[in-house]
């Protein structure tokens, strides 16, 4: 892990609210921590050149420092779990689909006494097993039968004290024929202990010593794990096939019912004892069982057949750093991008966040919104040797020079996939978002000149750009808005999206459109805009899901049965799919994707429509249809590239929108978008579909909205020191969605 690391507990407060800082500084070496207003991230020399200003603050200066860990791999906690019912026979048995059982050991179900005696059934590559340690000796029975991976097998264990045997056996769900993966073996020892007061985990090896982590993690579904006492094991296993048992059911001792709770941390013992549980680091739930029939693909309208959860060796939640800092907000910081740079004997790194005009303050008529849903659902997207690539461009520049890629402790992204080659649908800011931070690039730019930056460094153009030209504004981001939804847009004549605002909760289109409703207009500046749909946790606000189901251009698909989000159980994927099409709200909607490399738009004749003069006004001899903008761009080059948004009526785009102008892309590594598929042709001609749309249209409030369809797009408004032709005309398009006079 990098020696320096950094995050925050919220992306954005007013003056006088606090914000956390936690740090890990490796060895405990001591940090300085110094605050700055950003004005430009981006770190290329050849660029607009990175700018701050420095921001006294009273807790600047030398802290002591304190190595913080991250423990990846999620499980289930039970606090007490209870085994003296057992008596003298014990079964327990769960339903499981490993996902990768040749891994080693993996613990299902896990218990320790508090007089130190500890049971666990687990998943080896050598088949079931059962593991008994008492007073330091250990006793091990496998059944020999290798899993198939993604399988599903009911699975047991038994302590017989009577006969004073350790069994443990396996039974596929299903006949695999030719596969010899069933069976059962028990082992006599000398000597059984009765089983008592103790803790427990699932889907881990419970540590012990009662403030450790887990060890063991389990890669795969789990279901319905059950404790019976006396309990002969067919007896146990048609129950495990059959309805969940009852509390009172005889012979019961804990049952953890998985469907009860899939939007929630918690766990529920269907058992006599209530030996509920807490699930860590963040598995994902609404599972489809071993009994999911496909007659339901709503988890909320039959739960019992989504009764597992998966977990995975690398699932992150919350990494619970102390914290090292908590700072308010001075009275007198203006609302904006900021940073806290933290620097040791070992690195250097910085934590950006956004600072919100104060309750009471008076408002400025431009909102720019950091798209920091995004930013959250990017964050710690694993490239691998991304890191090396960069690393000398890092260091000359100056640069923060650490990447997800060499830093696989911090986690992985919904982009990515985990160990056991599931797609990862949760994403969590609770720990370093290293890869969301100012002073730093993405990639190697394809451009000779190119700063390769995205996400808040690019933003900052738009920031920097609005300072320049002396049109006040504030910053808020997407976490506001989902909180306080139109509210937090009231004030505003003008809210302005930046490079990519990829993924929205209905809570912040809800918003956006309210925004619209009420006469307010909107500016996206981006590409591939509004596009997948995600929720937060209720009980885990450092949480985001993301399901992605049916279509579109994504890294992993969800599994049948599982396209609805356990965070709420609502439809997961593509807005347009779910009925909000990016079309309908902006105009324009993803339509190609390619490499990061940009090209010039072309003005469209309707630059010429009477309704667009004021996008012309002052620059009527050069926007003329045929002309060209954005032919030179700090991200890859030119204005249009990477992802493309092209307007389509059949999709949403209003019928009165004017498409001012266009850039039709033709490269050999760019294509559409899947979702436009049917059949082995494209539905429209290649031009109609790889190009970005520059859309304008008034809406029925007397609001308007601006869409520049392109992701490289803001990597043109510096270009000449904000003087350029695309730049002036974009000024134009701000100072007259700024001016409250109705748009007719
Ligand atoms: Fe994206």
């Amino acid at each position: 892990m990098h020696p320096l690391l950094g995050y925050v507990d919220r992306w954005s407060a007013k003056p006088g609210e606090t914000i956390k800082l936690m740090v890990s500084s490796r060895d405990g070496a001591p940090f300085e921590a110094r605050f700055a207003r950003i004005q430009c991230g981006d770190p290329n020399p050849r660029g607009p050149g990175y700018r701050e200003t420095p921001m006294a603050h009273p807790l600047a200066g030398t802290h002591a420092g304190k190595d913080q860990r991250t423990h990846l791999g999620s499980w289930i906690e039970i606090p007490s779990l209870d085994l003296a019912a057992a008596g003298d026979r014990l079964v327990i048995c769960a339903t499981i689909w490993p996902t990768t059982p040749a891994k080693g050991r993996q613990s299902l179900v896990s218990w320790i006494g508090t007089d130190g005696v500890s049971l666990s059934l687990d998943v080896e590559p050598d088949g079931a097993t059962a593991t008994l340690t008492v007073a330091g000796k250990t006793a091990r029975v496998a059944t020999g039968k290798k899993f198939l991976e993604r399988a599903w097998y009911d699975v047991w264990l038994v302590v017989d004290r009577a006969a004073k045997t350790l069994g443990v056996g396996q039974r596929a769900r299903e006949i695999h024929p030719t596969f010899d993966d069933e069976g059962s073996i028990s082992t006599t020892l000398a000597a059984l202990p009765g089983l008592g007061a103790g803790r427990a985990c699932l889907a881990a090896l419970v540590p012990s010593d009662v403030a450790g982590k887990p060890s063991c993690h389990y890669n795969g579904k789990l279901e319905r794990p059950t404790v019976w006492a006396g309990a002969m094991v067919e007896a146990a296993l048609g129950q495990q096939r059959g309805a969940v048992p009852r509390s009172g059911e005889a012979g019961l001792v804990a049952c953890w019912d998985f469907a009860i709770g899939i939007d929630t941390l918690s766990v529920t013992d269907v058992g006599p004892g209530g030996f509920h549980g807490r699930t860590q680091n963040m598995p994902t739930r609404a599972m489809t069982g071993a009994g999911w029939s496909g007659a339901e693909h709503r988890w909320t309208h039959r739960p019992q057949e989504w009764g597992a959860i998966h977990f995975h060796d690398d699932d992150l939640g919350d990494v619970g750093w102390t914290p090292s800092l908590e700072f308010a907000i001075p009275a007198d910081w203006p609302s904006g991008l900021y940073a806290v740079h933290l620097k040791s004997a070992n690195g250097f790194d910085n934590v950006p966040f956004v600072v919100r005009p104060g309750a009471g303050a008076p408002k400025a008529k431009v909102a720019i919104l950091l798209p920091t849903v995004s930013y959250h659902i990017y964050s710690n997207f694993v490239r691998p040797g991304w890191g090396r690539q960069n690393i000398a461009r890092a260091k000359e520049w100056g640069a923060i020079q650490h990447t997800p890629d060499e830093n696989p402790e911090l986690g992985l992204s919904p982009y990515n996939y985990h160990s056991d080659g599931s797609g990862v649908s949760v994403a969590t800011m609770a720990r370093p978002m290293i890869d969301k931070r100012v002073n730093h690039f993405e990639m190697m730019d394809p451009a000779e000149y190119g700063s390769g930056c995205y996400w808040v460094n690019v933003d900052s153009y738009v920031i920097d750009w609005l300072t320049r030209k002396g049109i006040a504004h504030d910053v808020i981001t997407d976490h506001d808005l989902h909180a306080e939804g139109v509210e937090l847009l009231k004030a505003y004549n003008l809210v302005i999206t930046c490079q990519h605002p990829e993924y929205h909760t209905t809570e912040m289109l809800d918003g956006l459109e309210g925004h619209l409703a009420r006469g307010g207009r909107l500016m996206y500046l981006g590409g591939n805009g509004f596009y997948w749909k995600t929720v937060f946790h209720k009980e885990a606000p450092y949480a985001l899901e993301v399901r992605r189901a049916e279509g579109g251009i994504r890294t992993w698909a969800t599994e049948v049965g599982e396209s609805y989000h356990a965070f709420d159980g609502s439809y997961g994927g593509l807005w347009r799919r779910v009925g909000r099409p990016a079309h309908k709200l902006v105009g324009n909607g993803f339509s190609a994707q390619g490499i990061y490399l940009g090209f010039p738009y072309t003005v469209n004749d309707a630059m010429n429509d009477p309704r667009a003069a004021f996008i012309r006004k002052g620059l009527e001899s050069e926007l003329r249809p045929g002309a060209q903008l954005g032919e030179r761009g700090y991200m890859g080059g030119g204005a249009a590239g990477h992802e493309l948004d092209r307007a389509d009526f059949r999709l949403g785009t209003p019928r009165h929108a004017l498409v001012v102008a266009s850039a039709v892309v033709d490269h050999p590594q760019f294509k559409p978008v899947n979702e436009d598929r049917l059949d082995h042709y494209w539905p429209l001609p290649l031009e109609k579909l790889i190009r970005a749309d520059m859309v304008f249209f008034e809406t029925p409030a007397g609001g308007a909205v601006f869409s520049v369809g392109s992701m490289n797009f803001v990597g043109s408004l510096p270009i000449d020191g904000y003087d350029n032709l695309l730049t002036r005309m974009m000024t134009n398009v701000v100072q007259r969605f700024a001016d409250p006079t109705p748009f007719g």
